[in-house]
């Protein structure tokens, strides 16, 4: 299976990115690829579509999987990756229409950016794509969650996001007849 993963911070040590990688780890796809959110500001100015957008909306339909983790900035999803919706909205044919998805977080904060979460849900309703109601993965404290080399400490964290991973690949293999 194709698995997608998309973070929605840029940030280089991103604990988002890093729960992304342990999460593909479980997953175990074919093949993994990292999206490439350093899009250009949307703007409905810019008639024709950047080539990265067009590289984004392409990856997402070809994708069996998405997995995406959103940052929590001021109780919310992140910027970045509203643009990228707001962008990847503008392509036809409609990239998320039923398309498999997992979404995660993981934030410094004890609630571990679940209210991004489902400001993230609320935005992606519009967009039709199967997003797991459950087990949802959130990682509070992640500065002390994750090890120097990015990986999980917490036995049940790790079950939990492998129980999430499971259910993300019955519903791609359900998707896919
Ligand atoms: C502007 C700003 C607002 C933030 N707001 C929240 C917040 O509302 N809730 C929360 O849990 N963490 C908040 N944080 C902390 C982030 O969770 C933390 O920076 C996290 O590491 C960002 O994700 P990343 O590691 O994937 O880049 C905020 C951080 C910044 C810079």
């Amino acid at each position: 299976m194709k698995l997608l993963g998309i973070s929605g911070s840029l940030r280089a040590s991103s604990y988002n990115t890093m729960l992304l990688a342990e999460a593909a780890r479980l997953f175990a796809p074919k093949t993994y690829h990292m999206a490439d959110l350093n899009l250009p500001l949307f703007n409905e100015d810019i008639t024709e579509k950047p080539e990265a957008v067009l590289a984004l909306h392409a990856e997402i339909v070809a994708a069996d999987a998405v997995i995406i983790a959103t940052p929590e900035y001021n109780k919310n999803l992140s910027g970045v990756l509203k643009n990228a919706l707001d962008w990847v909205s503008m392509v036809r044919p409609a990239a998320w229409a039923g398309k498999p998805v997992a979404i995660l977080s993981a934030s410094s904060g004890i609630t571990g950016g679940v209210r991004a979460q489902y400001s993230l849900r609320h935005c992606m309703t519009t967009f039709n794509p199967r997003i797991l109601q459950a087990p949802e993965v959130m990682i509070g404290n992640a500065a002390e969650a994750f090890d120097a080399d990015g990986r999980l400490g917490n036995e049940r964290t790790v079950k939990l996001l492998t129980r999430q991973m499971e259910a993300l690949r019955a519903e791609a293999a359900r998707m896919a007849g």
